[in-house]
C-alpha cells in the first residue's frame, strides 16, 4: 500500500485525476470503478478539464459505479446517477452503453444485484477502482461489519451515514436508509485501488484503517491486503497518523 500526503484538495485531486488519466492513456479501454460523494469532485473536474483540452479520450472506457440509494428513481436529484450525470459523464465522452450504475428501484433488486456482479465479470473486471472512504470506515456502502466475502447486495446505511449524507438532502427523513453497493470481495477483486480522503472529519477513519487492527470492523482496513492500494490524503485527514 502506497500512501501519499498531499497540501490540500487541489493537490489531492491533481494526483488521483493523474492515476486515472495514466490508466486511461496506458489501457484506453479501461474499465474504471468510479465513487460518488464529495471527495472525488476535483478528481472529475481536473479529468473534464483534460478532456475539454483535447488530451484525454474516454471513448473506449467501461465505468462501474460503486452505489447506489435504494428507493430513488434514476432521475431523483439525489440519485448517484444523476450525480455522476452531471458531474462527470455529460462532460467527456464515456459511450452511454458503457456507463453501469446499480438501479437503486429495480423491481426484484437481488436479481439487479446479480446482474451487476454478471456485468463486471463480462467486462474483464474493474481495472482501477476509486474509492472515499465514510467516516466510520465504510468503502462504498459497504458499514462496519461487512463480511469480506461480500458482494453486490443491498445494505441498511449505518446511522452515522445518514446523517453524514443528509447534507445533500433537504431533510435527515429523507435520505434513503438503504442502499445497493458493490460488496467487499467485488472492491477487492479490482486489479489496482485509490482511496482518497479529504479533511479532519476523516482523519480518525484514516487513522483505524492504517494504523488499526484489519477488522471488517473498519471496512477500508481490509484494503491493507490488497497488493496494489494508494492512498491519496490531506494533511487534515492524516493529522492522528503516526
Ligand atoms: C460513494 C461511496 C461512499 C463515499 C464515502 C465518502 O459512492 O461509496 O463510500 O465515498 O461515504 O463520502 P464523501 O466523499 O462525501 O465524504
Amino acid at each position: 500500500m502506497r500512501w501519499l500526503i498531499v497540501e490540500d484538495y487541489e493537490a489531492l485531486s491533481g494526483e488521483a485525476a493523474e492515476l486515472v488519466a495514466r490508466e486511461v492513456r496506458e489501457k484506453p479501454d479501461a474499465v474504471l470503478g468510479l465513487a460518488t460523494g464529495s471527495t472525488p469532485v476535483g478528481m472529475y473536474q481536473e479529468l473534464i478539464r483534460q478532456h475539454q483540452a483535447g488530451n484525454l479520450d474516454f471513448s473506449r472506457i467501461t465505468t462501474f459505479n460503486l452505489d447506489e440509494y435504494v428507493g430513488l428513481s434514476a432521475t431523483h436529484p439525489q440519485s448517484y446517477r444523476v450525480f455522476m450525470h452531471e458531474t462527470f459523464f455529460q462532460h467527456v465522452n464515456v459511450q452511454p452503453e458503457r456507463i453501469h450504475i446499480p438501479c437503486g428501484d429495480a423491481a426484484d433488486l437481488d436479481e439487479e444485484c446479480d446482474r451487476y456482479e454478471r456485468a463486471i465479470q463480462a467486462a474483464g473486471g474493474i481495472d482501477l477502482q476509486i474509492l472515499g472512504i465514510g467516516g466510520n470506515g465504510h468503502i462504498g456502502f459497504n458499514e462496519p461489519g461487512s463480511p469480506v466475502s461480500s458482494r453486490t447486495r443491498v445494505v441498511d446505511l449505518a446511522q452515522r451515514t445518514i446523517t453524514d449524507n443528509a447534507r445533500f438532502f433537504a431533510s435527515i427523513e429523507e435520505v434513503p436508509t438503504k442502499a445497493v453497493t458493490m460488496g467487499i470481495q467485488t472492491i477487492l477483486e479490482a486489479k489496482k485501488i485509490v482511496l482518497l480522503a479529504c479533511g479532519a472529519s476523516k482523519a480518525e477513519a484514516m487513522q483505524r484503517m492504517l494504523e488499526g487492527e484489519i477488522t471488517p470492523g473498519v471496512p477500508a482496513s481490509l484494503l491493507r491486503e490488497h497488493p496494489d492500494v494508494t492512498v491519496i490524503m490531506d494533511r487534515q485527514a492524516a493529522a492522528r497518523l503516526s
